[in-house]
Formats: structure tokens, C-alpha cells, sequence
């Protein structure tokens, strides 16, 4: 049986961290060239849900993922809106907008989408509680990696290697989701 499935992201580092679980259930994942549809919402659920509804039932299930950054003390702003403030302001304008915070409890969430051969879809979350560390620190990862430090671990997400942000991450919580969720249905 053909155990592939297909991600509509161009974002090699998100594929990096959701194959390696995938594996382990037996899928391959595999990036496809669909179209970006993107709309603006105040949920990632919403706009993973928008995405999944229009994009083409393919012959393999498909999937779609958002993440979002949601600051307690900015009262959950970046959020949905985190690709655009990632952008524009970085992980340095959110340390400076953060400057006098004595909060600095913030979480992750991921919102998967997937969409079925026959034209069904599904959502799977997962978030990470954690805080926006005074500074940037580490190497590894992407976006906002170096500022973030889940609950349980003195280490950024960028301090971590693939497999030590897969026991924490937002996006490893709600691949597993997913992948339980196909392997029950199989
Ligand atoms: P996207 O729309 O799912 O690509 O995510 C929105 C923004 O959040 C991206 O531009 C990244 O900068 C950031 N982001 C998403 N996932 C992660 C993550 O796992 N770690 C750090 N930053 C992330």
C-alpha cells in the first residue's frame, strides 16, 4: 500500500522535523507544488480549514501546517499573524516590544489540515507552553527558534537538535495527532 503523504509547504525545515515521525508510522512525506492559499484569520485552525477546503482532493491525502507564536503579555499578538511579524519585525522587534514585560509566558501552536483522496477534512493542534527568553540564542531551526524556550528545558528550540525539538515542539505534538489519526482510519 502506498503510505505517502503529500505537505503543500515550500518550508524545508518543517518537512525535516514532521518526516522523521511520520516514518515511524510508516508514511513518507513528500512536499507538493499547490498552490499558496492563505487567508487571514484568528485561528490557525481557520486557516488551515480555508486552505485544505481549496485545494484540490488529490490521489494521496494532503496536508497543510500553520504555527503561530502567541504572547501572553502582547495578549497572544504575533499569533496568526506570525509570518508576516516574523518578516517585518523578527524575533528582535518581538524582544523589543517585550523590553519592560514581566511576562514573558508565551506558546506555540501548529494547526495541520488533511485532506483525504475522497475530499474529507481534518485539523490537528498541538501547542508548547514556554516563555521569550531576554535574548536570541542558538544556531539551529528556523524563525523563531532562537527566542523561544519550551516549559521543562533550560534550551531555546534553537539550541536543540531535530530529534530534541521533536520531544517538545507544537508541530511534533499535532504530527502525531495526524498520524495516529491515519494509522487508526488505515
Ligand atoms: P507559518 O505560517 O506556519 O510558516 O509560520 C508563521 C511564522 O512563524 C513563520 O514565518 C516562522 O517564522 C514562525 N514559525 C513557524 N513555526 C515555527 C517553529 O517551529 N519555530 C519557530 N518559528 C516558527
Amino acid at each position: 500500500m502506498d503510505k505517502t503523504i503529500l505537505i503543500a509547504t515550500k518550508n524545508r525545515y518543517k518537512i525535516q522535523e514532521m518526516a522523521p515521525i511520520l516514518e515511524t508510522y510508516g508514511y513518507k512525506l513528500q512536499p507538493a507544488d499547490l498552490p499558496k492559499i492563505e487567508i487571514q484569520a484568528d485561528t490557525l485552525q481557520e486557516i488551515v480549514a480555508y486552505a485544505a477546503r481549496h485545494i484540490p482532493a488529490l490521489d494521496k491525502p494532503v496536508i497543510i501546517e500553520d504555527a503561530g507564536l502567541f504572547v501572553k503579555a502582547l495578549k497572544g499578538f504575533p499569533g496568526p499573524y506570525s509570518h508576516y511579524v516574523y518578516q517585518t519585525i523578527g524575533c528582535k522587534g518581538i524582544l523589543q516590544l517585550l523590553q519592560q514585560a514581566t511576562d514573558r509566558t508565551a506558546v506555540f501552536q501548529s494547526a495541520i489540515a488533511l485532506k483525504t483522496p475522497t475530499g474529507d477534512t481534518y485539523i490537528f493542534t498541538g501547542e508548547t507552553m514556554g516563555k521569550i527568553t531576554a535574548e536570541p540564542r542558538g544556531t539551529g531551526g528556523f524563525g523563531f527558534d532562537p527566542i523561544f524556550q519550551p516549559q521543562g528545558t533550560d534550551k531555546t528550540y534553537a539550541e536543540m537538535t531535530l530529534q530534541e525539538k521533536n520531544l517538545y515542539s507544537h508541530r511534533a505534538k499535532a504530527t502525531k495527532k495526524l498520524a495516529e489519526f491515519l494509522t487508526a482510519k488505515s
